[in-house]
């Protein structure tokens, strides 16, 4: 079984989110294509997905949201999962916060099994804009590294076993 793990990122923090999930995936034995959403052509060939996003103004990234929209309805027979990364404390962990509306989007569109979000990273190291953005914020206390690497692990061997589960095995009566 291929599983495509697509993604948008800017600061690079939802990518090695991606690497961290596409990793446990392949542990589990699954096979498992890594690409940025922007270079996905075609999702024929893959029995699932794992789409994440950046949050930047309570919004998925563009690349993401360019995705849904080109591949709305192609993963009505395959299961598919979503994930935004971006609090910047510690209030994914705590509580789930609700999904932004483009997720809510890509829920029905795609359409997806579920939604979560993790926390996100904004550092002062960050390049460009960025970077500019994550002084400001360091200087507010406000800037770091939220994202739970064991959170996400666990997260991803659970959606493995359900990947792995023929889906009778899980339909309800
Ligand atoms: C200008 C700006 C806007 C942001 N807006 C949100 C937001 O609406 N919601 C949120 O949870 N995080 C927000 N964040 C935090 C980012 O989502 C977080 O830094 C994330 O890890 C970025 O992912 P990336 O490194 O993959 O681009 C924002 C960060 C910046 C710099």
């Amino acid at each position: 079984m291929t599983v495509l793990v697509a993604f948008g990122t800017t600061g690079g923090g939802t990518g090695e989110i991606a690497e961290w999930i596409a990793g446990e995936l392949r542990a589990a034995g699954l096979a498992v294509r890594l690409m940025p959403a922007a270079e996905v052509t075609d999702v024929a060939g893959y029995d699932a997905l794992i789409l994440g996003s950046a949050l930047y103004g309570y919004g998925w990234h563009l690349d993401v949201r360019r995705f849904v929209h080109r591949f709305a309805g192609c993963f009505a027979d395959r299961p598919v999962w979503l994930f935004s990364s971006g609090p910047l404390d510690d209030s994914a962990d705590t509580g789930q916060p609700p999904p932004v509306p483009h997720a809510c989007t890509a829920l029905r569109e795609l359409p997806a099994r579920a939604h979560v979000t993790f926390g996100g990273r904004l550092t002062a190291e960050a390049h460009g804009w960025l970077g500019h953005v994550a002084k400001q914020l360091a200087r507010d206390g406000q800037a770091g590294d939220f994202r739970n690497p064991q959170r996400v692990r666990a997260w991803a061997r659970a959606v493995a076993v359900e990947i792995r589960t023929p889906s009778h095995e899980t339909d309800r009566p």
